[in-house]
């Protein structure tokens, strides 16, 4: 039982039963204010009930309570302020974490029920943009969170290496392009062959035809057009997975849009068999009225498949292969429509599991407040990027701490996590502005914060030749200076919760920072390595500390230095 609901519980008792205890639970509060107690209980709703002045429900209810897990508990006006016994709830969270280290706050909410992931899903021969970073992030620590609460996360690269654009680009390349420099640099040289189709198109209507044509080829399976296309894509692969190296992922499937070539038939055969199919302007689609949708398009008048159709035939080969319980797509908002229509036909094609698909929106990446377009050639190059920001991490590093061993990986771990951590700790439907400058700072809301904090950690423990052992927990003794904190540890396993529920993780990031900040607070306050009777039970939350800071990092996808 948790402290909300055996308070709950001894309201319950002292009332007898003019409440439930749903209703009480829903009714209790947590105050901001710390001399108003752990726990509030409002007796207005109760007062109105008895026609009596809250403040006398007040009075009354305190007496009446009697619990252990409170060392007090006062009438403040219309409010009952119970205060947790500070000693108890600390030696139980502190013994939990030091027992359970990197495990606590796991817990089995999943039963280990597939969840696929649909996320990063970067399209081939185009740079990875700073979108399909979000993805992957995004992605990736959703993975983590729900791994965490015991579900079994599949994630899912849908490559976009399918659709006429690669016409265009084999046409592109037929004419203008040099097999060395693609060699040497494949997705700048594809993306100035596609810019340059497009400019020339403008004034040149053949090009058109003969992209057309080209992709006519490859959907045909002849042999030229379909080698040109592998290439560009294990090209392109390449260069993804020096990224993904970076950021330290890994995909179950690469089974992308292309994948599903053979299977496109047999789902508008069936769409055809469930009579859902009607004509508008020659072309297939299936009426989403009914869900005041627009219709969704299924085939074009010249026979070609869309996007929607390969969504719709990944969808049900997904349900068939993992069975999963839920189907997530980490795709920015602007896809929102596009699923919603995809949900809709699934369910319309009667497949109930159509409600565990769940679209994750997330916000656009802006530079200087501006959208960032692929087409035009304003483009930020992801893998630069990230260079990047381990190289300025390597000279904020060299400058703080001169002596540090290895400052390369530790650069890398810090570069990249400020990267990760500046993406997660906003609402994912917040456009995000982009400065490295700022994601990088040592103080403020930043991974680097986290992560300077946790290894300042470290070496206090290190300092203090701590070894772990659970009984300094089980005398622990709390003052003030330290219920921040404790009060932040207990919290851990249901900020996962709240993350899992919600599918985001910016919960996590957000607790990380609020953590570290209590720590850090502390540690100005505090001689924690003074030689005095607690020092092993400072060092002991000390640890307590670093293993729900080095975990909620984790659960981002970022790596926690030993010192830096
Ligand atoms: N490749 C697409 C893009 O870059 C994203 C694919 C998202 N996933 C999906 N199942 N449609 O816009």
């Amino acid at each position: 039982m948790n402290d909300q609901s055996e308070f709950a519980s001894s309201i319950l008792h002292a009332i007898d039963g003019k409440l439930e205890q749903n209703q009480i639970e829903k009714l209790i509060e947590k105050p901001k204010n710390p001399d108003h107690g752990d726990l509030a209980f409002p007796c207005f709703s109760l007062a109105k009930m008895e026609r009596k002045a809250p403040h006398l429900i007040a009075q009354e209810l305190r007496s009446n309570i009697t619990s252990s897990l409170f060392e007090k508990v006062e009438a403040a006006g219309g409010y009952v302020n119970a205060f947790l016994n500070k000693n108890t709830v600390a030696r139980q969270v502190l013994s939990e974490i030091i027992q359970k280290k990197s495990a606590y706050g796991t817990q089995n909410i999943g039963n280990q029920g597939v969840v696929t992931i649909d996320m990063s899903s970067p399209n081939i021969a185009k740079p990875f943009s700073m979108g399909h970073l979000r993805s992957t992030v995004i992605g990736n620590s959703l993975a983590l969170i729900l791994e965490k609460c015991g579900f079994q996360p599949i994630k899912i690269n849908y490559l976009g290496d399918w659709g006429t654009q690669f016409g265009k680009l084999i046409a592109a390349y037929k004419m203008w392009g040099n097999e060395q420099q693609v060699n040497e640099d494949p997705i700048k040289e594809l993306l100035k062959l596609y810019i340059k189709f497009h400019e020339e198109a403008e004034t040149n209507a053949e090009l058109d035809e003969k992209g057309r044509k080209w992709f006519k080829r490859l959907e045909d399976g002849d042999e030229e057009a379909l080698n040109l296309w592998k290439w560009f894509k294990e090209a392109s692969l390449n260069e993804f997975n020096r990224i993904y190296k970076l950021l330290n992922i890994e995909f179950d499937s690469y089974n992308g849009e292309a994948y599903y070539n053979e299977k496109m038939d047999d789902t508008v055969k069936l769409l055809q068999k469930k009579g859902l199919l009607t004509e508008s302007d020659q072309a297939l689609v299936v009426e989403l009225s009914d869900a005041d949708l627009p219709p969704c398009l299924i085939k074009k008048s010249d026979g070609a498949t869309l996007y929607a159709t390969r969504d719709l035939t990944a969808a049900i080969d997904r349900k068939q292969r993992y069975d999963f319980v839920q189907s997530l797509y980490v795709v920015g908002h602007e896809q929102s429509l596009h699923f919603q229509q995809v949900i809709g036909v699934l369910k319309k094609m009667g497949f109930s599991w159509a409600t565990s698909m769940t679209h994750v929106p997330f916000g656009m990446v802006l530079k200087d407040g501006k959208k960032m377009s692929t087409r035009k050639g304003k483009v930020v190059l992801l893998e630069d990027v990230l260079k990047e920001s381990i190289e300025m991490a390597y000279q904020n590093i060299s400058v703080k701490n001169p002596d540090l061993p290895d400052k390369e990986t530790v650069a890398k771990q810090v570069g990249v996590g400020a990267i990760i951590f500046h993406d997660l700790k906003n609402d994912r439907m917040n456009d995000m502005d982009f400065s490295l400058k700022d994601m990088l700072r040592f103080e403020g809301e930043t991974g680097p914060y986290v992560q300077y904090t946790n290894a300042r950690a470290r070496s206090v423990l290190r300092k203090g030749r701590y070894t772990p052992d659970e009984t300094f927990a089980e005398s622990f003794a709390c003052t003030n200076k330290e219920w921040e904190i404790i009060t932040l540890l207990k919290e851990f396993p249901d900020v996962i919760r709240r993350a899992q529920e919600q599918l985001d993780p910016s919960q996590i990031a957000r607790y990380a920072i609020s953590l570290a900040r209590s720590f850090n607070k502390y540690y100005g306050h505090v001689k924690i390595l003074k030689q005095d009777d607690c020092i092993k039970q400072r060092l002991t939350m000390v640890h307590a500390v670093t293993i729900v800071l080095q975990e909620s990092l984790r659960l981002l996808g970022i790596d926690a230095p030993e010192e830096m």
